[in-house]
């Protein structure tokens, strides 16, 4: 017995050995095959006696069971952000400004500021114990069991380890693996990812930590929040004490003193950001001496010790080949320009979006045209500018007469351009297919624009409601299909016979109304034939839905055309499910936040009212509860005033928050699942 306990924690120490080598030293030892053996046996041995396994095992990185929901953790330390800019001498003046406060010549290390999630690891005793997103940096999401699954994470830290280790870093997804997983999804009909930063999100938050090992992710350290029982004087300490622990760090990590070498530092990684395999979107400027952080301190935003120095997005000239036309599913005709396929910043481009007619005059984009494009980090680019050149120019361009699709002679309004044909038209019908079958809709996996191509142009389906109907056999002869993949659609339809209402309005498509007022309106109506029978009037008492939104969805309610389709669908639907009243300690009120918050930016504000109960709208109104006004509110805060609405400033609105957590006990869920 102790012969095999000794043994098991031998290998394991011979594993993590070589764990370190490959996927933080990138550089392996051992053949693997070999490392497949040692890992083999480890795993027989643990098989024979489970009662061994511990969490840190090497054999233990994708263990759990998939979970319902991620839990709400608190932070150790709050996860502050960082104060930045693209301006050379803001970062002159915070040279300076630093300079001054500690009185003598400071000393910053430089790192790339990496371009992905933001996640706490916390090691007790030396072994992971949990991995929490950064959320709104109060608190975040647990995501444990699937960081488990990154090979960079040490699951046990290296050598000598303080009781509580919380630190900072940055996951990614490299944009060779980005690439390769937009393909397979876009293969398998599903929606690709704007950039890797949402691909990695994508990754993170699954609830089956299967499918997030599947997706090869890496781990960057940069932080120490905090090290019970270690002491250290500078950042550079901190970077050999991550190191020393086995972590992964960003890479060219320099100490530097003169504002220059900051700026030669941005100068030479912007340079050579396109031969990255990850996105950076800047560099990072930290103070080294600890003593002299905690002088500066922070606001409760961002550090004073620190700034980030961003690049300017990435441009590249190309050329348009051809200008083309797409037809959405309310029947928008949008001019897309088709292009020379060219690299930006490590991903091909080949299309660009023009935006609409207005646009496309005022650019006075032409077919041939050289153009700059950029790209701000997502994958469907700008075009910022025509870049002359001696070739002769093509005529302007003209948005056709008739819709490319179907032919009908198309409408303008304003700067769009219109297909009226809405039923009869195949482009809009795609679209809506698409639209219905969306992550905010039905979110059927599987179903992405290609497969909905071919459903309509094959005419297996004239409207959403029949993809209910939809036969294995006949999606099987569907190019691109085979019998699994085939089952697997026509599974994951029929599982979507019972959805939320919210979802199910979503997917409608009607004018005006995405994931926000689809839920208010499930939640106040609370089953789909209310709805249906509501008039302006009943509509409006629906907070935040005003005369414009109503004429419009009561338009396109009481359309006999959409109103057969609804009725179709609906008689497909096993249950439109809402979700309970909530109950929550702030229903039925409705806040505005204005201003500059500190500690968090207004859209989590909002996010962590609605959790409560409450709706968050942008303008002051009669219907205006709270306003939450930091520093800089103007015009709202005016309002309120007038109307004699309550305001609170950030630390009335915290302190509420608090006192909320301390009736309900909402706040205390700690540790992973
Ligand atoms: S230091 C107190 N270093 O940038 C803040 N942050 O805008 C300490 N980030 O979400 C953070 N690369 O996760 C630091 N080398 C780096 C970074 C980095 C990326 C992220 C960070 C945060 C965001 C702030």
């Amino acid at each position: 017995m102790d012969d095999v306990k000794t043994e098991i924690e031998a290998l394991r120490e011979e594993i993590r050995k070589h764990d370190h080598l490959y996927y933080v030293e990138a550089a392996p030892r051992i053949s693997d095959a070999a490392y497949d053996r040692l890992f083999q046996r480890l795993v027989e041995l643990e098989e024979a006696q489970p009662e061994l396994r511990t969490p840190d095992s090497p054999t233990q990185r994708v263990g759990a069971d998939p979970v319902d929901f991620l839990p709400t953790v608190r932070h150790v330390v709050p996860m502050l952000s960082l104060d930045s800019t693209q301006d050379p001498d803001q970062v002159r003046r915070f040279h300076e400004r630093i300079g001054r406060a500690i009185g003598g010549e400071p000393a910053f290390l430089l790192e790339p500021k990496l371009d992905g999630i933001s996640i706490e690891l916390v090691y007790r005793d030396g072994v992971l114990d949990r991995a929490v997103t950064r959320g709104n940096g109060i608190e975040g999401e647990g995501v444990t069991e699937n960081v488990r699954t990154i090979p960079s994470v040490p699951l046990r830290l290296r050598g000598e380890a303080p009781s509580l280790l919380a630190v900072r870093g940055e996951i990614l997804m490299r944009l060779s693996t980005f690439e390769a997983l937009n393909e397979g999804l876009m293969e398998g009909g599903s929606e690709p990812y704007a950039n890797p930063r949402n691909a990695t999100s994508g990754a993170i938050r699954q609830l089956d930590p299967k499918v997030t090992a599947s997706r090869p992710l890496e781990c960057l350290a940069f932080d120490i929040l905090e090290a019970r029982g270690a002491t250290f004087h500078t950042d550079t300490e901190c970077v050999e004490a991550l190191q020393g622990w086995g972590f992964l760090l960003p890479e060219r990590i320099e100490r530097v003193t003169e504002v220059d070498d900051i700026l030669a530092y941005h100068r030479r990684y912007d340079e050579d950001r396109d031969t990255l395999d990850y996105e950076i979107d800047g560099i990072v400027i930290k103070l080294d001496d600890l003593d002299d952080r905690a002088d500066l301190g922070s606001t409760s935003h961002h550090p004073r010790w620190a700034l980030a120095y961003k690049f300017e997005p990435r441009k590249e000239i190309t050329r348009i080949d051809r200008i083309g036309i797409q037809v959405g599913r309310t029947g928008v005709l949008t001019p897309v320009a088709l292009l020379r396929p060219v690299e930006v910043g490590g991903v091909t481009v080949s299309r660009a979006t023009l935006h609409n007619r207005e646009e496309l005059e005022r650019k006075d984009v032409r077919e041939g045209d050289r153009v700059r494009i950029q790209r701000a980090g997502d994958v469907i680019p700008q075009v910022v500018e025509v870049v002359p050149d001696d070739r002769e120019r093509s005529e302007p361009f003209r948005m056709p007469d008739a819709c490319p699709n179907c032919g009908t002679p198309v409408e303008t309004r304003g700067p769009f351009t219109l297909c009226p044909n809405r039923f009869g038209c195949t482009a809009q019908l795609k679209g809506r297919i698409v639209h219905f079958a969306s992550r905010g809709g039905l979110d059927i996996e599987g179903l992405g624009e290609e497969t909905a191509a071919l459903l309509v142009d094959r005419e297996m389906v004239r409207e959403p409601a029949d993809l209910f109907h939809l036969d294995v056999e006949a999606v099987e002869a569907l190019p691109g299909f085979a019998e699994k993949s085939a089952r697997k659609l026509v599974e994951a339809i029929e599982k979507r016979r019972e959805t939320e209402l919210r979802r199910f309005l979503f997917g409608l498509g009607i004018p005006e109304v995405g994931a926000t007022v689809a839920r208010d309106l499930a939640n106040h109506f609370q089953d789909l034939d209310t709805l249906l029978e509501a008039d302006r009037e009943a509509l409006e008492a629906v907070r935040g839905i005003g005369p414009t939104m109503s004429e419009l969805i009561v338009e396109f309610l009481s359309d006999e055309q959409n109103r057969h389709a609804i009725d179709r669908l609906a008689a497909e639907m096993k249950a439109l499910t809402v979700d309970a009243p909530t109950g929550g300690p702030l229903e039925g009120q409705t806040f505005v936040f204005t201003g500059s918050l500190e500690t968090m930016t207004r859209r989590e504000a909002r996010k962590r009212v609605e959790a409560l109960g409450a709706r968050a709208t942008s303008s002051v109104s009669g219907e205006t509860d709270v306003v939450v006004a930091g520093p800089g509110a103007g015009s709202k805060r005016k309002k309120a005033e007038e109307l004699g609405v309550e305001i609170l400033d950030e630390a009335a609105f915290l302190e509420l928050l608090d006192q909320i957590a301390a009736e309900t006990g909402t706040r205390e869920e700690a540790g992973g699942p």
